[in-house]
């Protein structure tokens, strides 16, 4: 494995206050970043103290946008153990984002090692109030200096880590979310199951329209047929119709999320009927009419579960749960949560421990 050498701060910042924790927005003393070449793979590692770094301004990823990121979290258990949630999943995300983005593999072990070392150095910056945690962000990104299209020949690796409060500013409490229907973040063929930067670039416009409107997210529906329901952009959806969680399934054009993946293995293990496959605008607005639409909900590492008090489609809009969070929903929260911080036992086996 690539050895991993560490230059650590001599001065290291005061924390925040826990208290205010909003999120990504205070970065902790060091970062982890590998360099790549054609003919020489995956080199120099290192753990450096966090800062500006100097790139050419002609590199390949100002330009053709070749850049990937992942997502995860390290909690604070009660008795101070640090824990991390199928980080596994997340490295090898990331390498199937990478090969959509001809970006070079990088070894899912040598990842790991990298990050369980960057956590060992930054454990004091994983907070322990409830609902905080230290969010880790993986990404990889082209350096070649070149204006031509083609794969960078170079590319460099960092991860980054962010103690943070919950992503939407409405934490547990729902939120208000909007069908898009003018723009589209992905069809089948495209990029849209990865984390590519370019995803989330496409997203905003969306994700402003709807804000100037009063909504937290965008609801996309697929880029075709214009009729299915896709993903939040930030998080997967489901939705509850008579007993039955729905989730859309995964075409191509939609993140497989490693939250999604634990909500769909945690539902069927309680016994409630779980089902990945094409739903509707429609089905879900007719469900409502026929009183049927139970709850619906969002998942995602930064989200966690983020119920969905009111959607709207156009013209008609619909109130969920008399605007409250669903039943599902805040039980799956106090089971995902349980799980990651340790406080209920990890029947699955998805906790990994940092070792220090
Ligand atoms: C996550 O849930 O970790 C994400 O990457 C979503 C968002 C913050 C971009």
């Amino acid at each position: 494995m690539i050895p991993i050498v560490k230059h650590l701060s001599k001065s290291l910042k005061p924390k925040p206050d826990q208290e205010k924790l909003e999120f990504g927005k205070v970065f902790t003393d060091h970062m982890f970043v590998a360099d790549y070449e054609e003919g020489k793979g995956w080199h120099q590692a290192s753990i450096i103290p966090y800062g500006p770094i100097e790139i050419d301004p002609a590199a390949m990823v100002f330009h053709y946008g070749q850049a990937v990121f992942e997502g995860m979290k390290c909690y604070r258990a009660e008795d101070g153990r640090l824990l991390l949630f199928r980080p596994e999943m997340n490295f090898k995300r990331m390498n199937a984002s990478d090969e959509r983005m001809c970006i070079p593999y990088i070894d899912e072990d040598f990842a790991m090692e990298a990050l369980l070392q960057l956590l060992k150095v930054e454990r004091d910056w994983v907070p322990s109030l409830e609902g905080t945690s230290l969010y880790i962000r993986p990404f990889v990104f082209a350096t070649e200096s070149a204006l031509g299209v083609h794969p960078s020949r170079s590319y460099k690796f960092f991860i980054i880590v962010s103690p943070v409060g919950p992503y939407y500013k409405e934490g547990l409490n729902p939120v208000r979310i909007c069908l898009e229907e003018e723009y589209v973040r992905a069809v089948k063929g495209g990029v849209g199951f990865t984390k590519g930067a370019a995803n989330y670039a496409i997203s905003l416009k969306g994700q402003e329209k709807a804000q100037k409107s009063g909504y937290t997210q965008v609801l996309w529906m697929d880029g075709v047929e214009r009729k299915y329901i896709e993903e939040v952009g930030t998080m997967n959806v489901f939705f509850v119709i008579d007993g039955e969680a729905i989730t859309p399934s995964l075409t191509g054009s939609i993140l497989p999320g490693v939250t999604r993946d634990s909500v769909m293995r945690i539902l069927k293990s309680w016994g409630i009927k779980a089902s990945e496959r094409r739903i509707s605008a429609e089905e879900i607005f007719e469900a409502h009419a026929a009183g049927k639409l139970e709850e619906a909900f969002g998942s995602g590492t930064a989200a966690v579960i983020s119920p969905i008090s009111e959607l709207s489609w156009g013209s008609r809009n619909i109130t969920l749960c008399e605007g409250k969070t669903g039943k599902l929903a805040g039980r799956l929260y106090n089971e995902l949560t349980g799980i990651q911080y340790g406080r209920i036992e990890d029947r699955f086996g998805w906790v990994k421990e940092v070792p220090l």
